[in-house]
This record gives C-alpha cells, structure tokens and sequence, in this order.
C-alpha cells in the first residue's frame, strides 16, 4: 500500500481501477430520487439529515434534485472500532443542531454495507420521536447486509467492491473524485 505522502504525488485517478458509476449516470439517477421524494413529501414538512462525511457530495446534489421546501442538518458519527463494529455501537461526534421530534426525518446516507451504523443511527433517532423516519443511500452492497433494514431509496446496488470518489473516502482521500470508483489492487490493503 503506498504511503499518504506517495498518494499525495500522484494523480488520484492512477490508483483507480475502473469507474463503477459514472459522473452522468450518477446525476441522471440523483434527479430521479429527488423527484420521487419530492413527489413522496409534497406538502409536509421534510428535514434532510446528512451522515458526516461521507453523504455530503450526495447530499449537496441531491437537495437541489428535490423542488419542495425543506430544511438540512448534519450528524457526525464513528464506529467505537473493530470489536464493537458487529454490534454497530457509534458514538455521535456532531449531534444535529435541532430537536427532530414530530418532523418527517430522512436520513441521506453514502453507502450502506453491513447495515450496522445506519441500524444503530435508527435507533437512536427513533427515540427522538420523529413523526416519521425514512433512509435514502447513494450507494448499496446488499450482499454485504448483516442486519435486516429497511432503506427506501436506493441510488445503485453495486457489488462487493470497495469504493471512493463522490464523497466516499480511503484513508480519508479520494472524496472529491467526481465519479464513483474502484481502487487497484495495491491501493486498498484488506
Ligand atoms: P456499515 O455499518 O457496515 O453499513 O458501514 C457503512 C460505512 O462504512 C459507510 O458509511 C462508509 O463510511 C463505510 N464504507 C463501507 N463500504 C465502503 C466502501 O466501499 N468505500 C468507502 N467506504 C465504505
Ligand atoms: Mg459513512
């Protein structure tokens, strides 16, 4: 695996295998999603609720994908690490800066793998009390699924590759990569 300070000399897109979703294919599927939610809120009120860092490109693209009046607020969280990772245990780094209750939540999230973190971020804001609670993700890896959740719009199911680019990171590069890509063998050690 080369270094932070080697993958800082060369152009990011060297270490990038082949492009899984393409910039317009990702827009062109973003102004779906935000019509059909669009359609799904018309009329009630909607706060969009962003998963730090990872959902922000997304989350940036998608809101002006959805014509209706609604408002945005931002949630950092990180696993408590590898052993409590199987029972999805977060800690909230960045706790959303108003009370949720009564309001219709959707959550905007990056890619959902094991399901654990979003499972976790459910429960908790469940006892907030939101009048209603939904999950829209970019990104998919339903063969990765370990819990049972249920996401209500999905942007692409891919397959079990690691990914970055469009907000998705390795090792907190490769963010801002335009499209969504898979990294080379090399680049990504297990
Ligand atoms: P889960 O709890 O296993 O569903 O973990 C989901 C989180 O893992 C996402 O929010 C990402 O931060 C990270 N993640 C999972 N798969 C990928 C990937 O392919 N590329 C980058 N981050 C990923
Ligand atoms: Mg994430």
């Amino acid at each position: 695996m080369p270094s932070q300070t080697a993958l800082r000399a060369m152009p990011l897109e060297d270490a990038i295998e082949r492009v899984l979703v393409d910039e317009a294919t990702l827009q062109a599927r973003i102004a779906e999603l935000g019509a059909e939610i669009a359609d799904f809120y018309r009329g009630q009120d909607l706060l969009l609720i962003s998963v730090l860092k990872g959902s922000i490109v997304f989350m940036a693209d998608l809101i002006r994908a959805i014509p209706i009046a609604h408002e945005i607020d931002f949630m950092a969280t990180s696993s408590y690490g590898v052993a409590a990772r199987s029972s999805g245990v977060v800690r909230i780094l960045k706790d959303l800066n108003k009370s949720i209750e009564g309001r219709n939540v959707l959550i905007v999230e990056d890619i959902i793998d094991s399901g654990h973190t979003l499972n976790y971020l459910v429960r908790i804001l469940q006892e907030r009390q939101p009048a209603s609670l939904r999950i829209v993700t970019l990104l998919d890896k339903p063969e990765r699924r370990e819990v049972d959740i249920h996401v209500d719009w999905v942007g692409f199911a891919i397959p079990n590759d690691f990914v970055v680019g469009y907000g998705l990171d390795y090792n907190e590069t490769f963010r801002n990569l335009p499209y969504i890509g898979v990294l080379k063998p090399g680049i990504y050690a297990n």
